[in-house]
């Protein structure tokens, strides 16, 4: 019998059967209280929920576990270094007054990650389309675009590497 392992954070989770229709929003929040991971709507509306599964920014209230057994997923629990400083991407927020109530900003942090794995010196319209499924009611979106573009810099800065050299 296949077991059905899930890779969160660079840990291994076995899911019972009868978990297997659980959406993934519900399991980090309620099975593995990781919430860094926000329920906005439920509904694949905001994108609060938003995590990286195998490179790609996915809803995590409309994925069932069934659909992701054996893949990797890095919550924004998974992008902080283990010595406790911010991802670069986190910094660039921070620098940039990308966040206000902070409620969206995991899932646009992560969602930039995603555009960043393939991408590290996105345009402002690149930026714009890979956060087009996270809303924000507070900021107005610029400050979040000038973040993400300079993510990179922060992490030279920072000696880091934009994506490796994490949790991940
Ligand atoms: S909580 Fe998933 S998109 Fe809103
Ligand atoms: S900072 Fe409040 S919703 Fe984006």
């Amino acid at each position: 019998m296949m077991s059905n392992i899930l890779n969160i954070n660079n840990q291994e989770y076995t899911v019972s059967d009868d978990l297997l229709t659980m959406p993934l929003l519900k399991y980090l929040r309620e099975s593995l209280h990781l919430t860094g991971t926000k329920n906005g709507c439920e509904m694949g509306l905001c994108g609060t929920c938003t995590v990286v599964i195998d490179g790609k920014a996915t809803k995590a209230c409309r994925t069932p576990l069934k659909r992701i057994i054996g893949k990797n997923i890095i919550t924004i629990e998974g992008i902080s270094f283990t010595n406790g400083k911010l991802h670069p991407i986190q910094q660039a927020f921070v620098d940039c007054g990308a966040i206000q109530c902070g409620f969206c900003t995991p899932g646009m942090v992560l969602s930039a990650y995603s555009l960043l794995i393939v991408n590290d010196n996105p345009t402002r319209d690149e930026v714009a389309k890979a956060l087009r499924g996270n809303l924000c009611r507070c900021t107005g979106y610029q400050q979040i675009i000038d973040a993400v573009i300079e993510a990179p810099k922060i992490a030279k800065k920072m000696k880091v590497k934009l994506i490796a050299g994490c949790l991940q």
